[in-house]
């Protein structure tokens, strides 16, 4: 794992859960950081899904003392605008050679999105030690990635896509996994109803589960 990695696989071991938001406005974003922050929850992904992404990310990284990264980055053009906006790490689904080259010359670390045997074997020899399991639960979920863990002993993971406050804790007791990522601490209806204190609850109900013990390669 090259220096710039293995740092970002330190930062996602310092929470269980990094919170996977899509956020329409920057008014809704901030709120939303500082209730998510405030229950333990401080490394935060910013989905580029929506049209305020870029500027939330701006907002929230000079504000309220999270760790700020970009997720949904599919393209070499959104990997340099996240950068630009001030992420400290970035996110996507999946990999391809265009994000690949980007993301090796940037100074800002990648998270790539495996969802196979071969994509994570790929990726480990490009230096990729750390990757997004993605879409974790239709992706065969716990068991598959137990099931990696043998043949691969190079790879760690955060899983995310389909995961909830019942099925966190079976994750993060894998060795491979470094933490995992979800939206269910901040549900739609609760950011609409603008309900951050019970935000706050879910974050701190997250940031309680543990991870299974030193996970870096
Ligand atoms: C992601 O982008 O990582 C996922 O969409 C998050 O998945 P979830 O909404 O099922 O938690």
């Amino acid at each position: 794992m090259s220096d710039r990695q293995a740092g970002l696989h330190d930062l996602l071991a310092t929470t269980p859960v990094v919170p996977v938001l899509a956020i329409d406005a920057v008014g809704t974003a901030l709120p939303l950081a500082r209730a998510l922050v405030a229950g333990g929850l401080p490394v935060l992904e910013i989905t580029l899904r929506t049209p305020a992404a870029l500027e939330i990310i701006r907002a929230i990284g000079g504000e309220v003392g999270a760790v700020v990264g970009a997720g949904t980055v599919l393209t070499p053009e959104q990997y340099r605008d996240a950068v630009r906006a001030g992420a400290r790490f970035v996110v996507s689904p999946g990999a391809t050679p265009a994000l690949l080259d980007v993301a090796g010359a940037s100074s800002v670390p990648f998270l790539p999105g495996a969802g196979t045997s071969s994509e994570v074997m790929r990726l480990l020899e490009r230096g990729y030690g750390c990757l997004k399991f993605f879409p974790a639960e239709p992706s065969g979920g716990v068991a598959y990635l137990q099931a990696l863990a043998a043949p691969l002993p190079g790879a760690r993971f955060c899983p995310t896509g389909g995961i909830d406050a019942a099925r966190a804790p079976a994750y993060l007791a894998l060795p491979n996994v470094v933490c995992i990522g979800g939206s269910w601490v901040a549900p739609r209806d609760l950011v609409a109803a603008g309900d951050w204190p019970a935000i706050t609850r879910l974050a701190r109900a997250a940031a309680a589960l543990r991870p299974a013990p030193e996970t870096r390669p």
